[in-house]
């Protein structure tokens, strides 16, 4: 199978990187602006060419597209605070913190570069965030850059990882008829373990973990909004830190930085995009570049 280059502009810890590890892709550009998510990823992926290659860019704001090494697909998740149900759900508005406005640098890069192909991850509320406005306004500004347009809820359990998880994944190809358009989201497929496995016990109040979020939050496994307490073989159990990384499908030879507080890394975990969702949605299109 032809190999196909590719630019991840929110890096994160590398979520992206991993899941596209095992495909035919290469990458040649991650950005990442935060400090601790930079320590994090490059303790993982050292050798990677764009760190090798020193395209490591800190801010995306700062990237000046014709300075971007030749690639055929974008693939990102902007962050989402802007957007998510938890947040205030501003969206396009959102001028506090520019948030809202990644979207802009990211079609800004696509209408230069010209990618063959687009590949971006989201927090659910995007989709209703004022009302739909903010999402049918990204719809209309990568249309109108000459892209096709397919977007679709996923949930970390339908891609085999026992977490809820919903993230809406946006996929578009360049010069491709949407009417037309034989691109399909992957079918879900069966969980590879469940949350029995996660806490190694008898019994667990449930199969699928609940979403994992940012920062802590002390709730008792009955309270509303509780997120992190299961009943593990009758017992009340807040979820560690080294369950929370297999609630993200992250391998267990993947490490933090030995002196990363425990905030942080809750943090990055949080923000990270389950790398077999990744791989899934990635194949898809892939095969239908194959067959354009
Ligand atoms: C939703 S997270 C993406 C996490 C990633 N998918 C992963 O697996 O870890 C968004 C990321 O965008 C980064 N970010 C925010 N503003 C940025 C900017 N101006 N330039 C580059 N990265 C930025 C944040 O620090 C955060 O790590």
């Amino acid at each position: 199978m032809q190999k196909y280059k590719y630019i991840n502009l929110f890096s994160g810890i590398g979520g992206w990187e991993l899941g596209l590890q095992d495909l035919p892709m290469e990458n040649v550009l991650s950005c990442e602006i935060d400090k601790y998510a930079r320590q994090t990823f490059l303790a993982n992926f050292p050798d990677l060419p764009c760190v090798r290659n020193n395209n490591y860019p800190t801010d995306i704001r700062e990237l000046n597209p014709s300075d971007i090494p030749e690639f055929d697909i974008l693939v990102g998740s902007p962050p989402c605070q802007s957007f998510s149900m938890a947040g205030l759900r501003k969206g396009l508005k959102d001028d506090k913190d520019d948030k809202g406005n990644m979207f802009f640098y990211v079609l800004n890069i696509i209408k230069q570069c010209m990618p063959k192909a687009f590949i971006l991850e989201n927090v659910k509320g995007l989709l209703t965030a004022e009302g739909g406005r903010s999402f049918r306004i990204i719809h209309d500004l990568f249309r109108n850059a000459g892209y096709s347009f397919h977007y679709k809820v996923i949930k970390g359990c339908d891609c085999g990882i026992p977490q809820i998880r919903q993230r809406v994944f946006m996929v578009g190809f360049l010069g491709e008829n949407q009417e037309t358009s034989t691109f399909r989201f992957p079918d879900p497929v069966p969980l590879k373990f469940t949350m029995h496995d996660v806490f190694n016990c008898k019994t667990c109040n449930r199969d699928v973990g609940y979403t994992i979020l940012t920062a802590h939050n002390h709730k008792r496994y009955k309270e509303p909004y509780n997120w992190m307490s299961y009943l593990v073989d009758g017992i009340e159990h807040e979820i560690t830190l080294s369950e929370t990384k297999k609630v993200m499908g992250l391998p267990d030879t993947f490490v933090f930085p030995e002196d990363l507080s425990s905030s942080r890394i809750r943090k990055q975990l949080g923000n990270g995009i389950i790398p077999d969702c990744v791989r899934l949605v990635s194949e898809q299109v892939l095969l239908h570049l194959q067959n354009m």
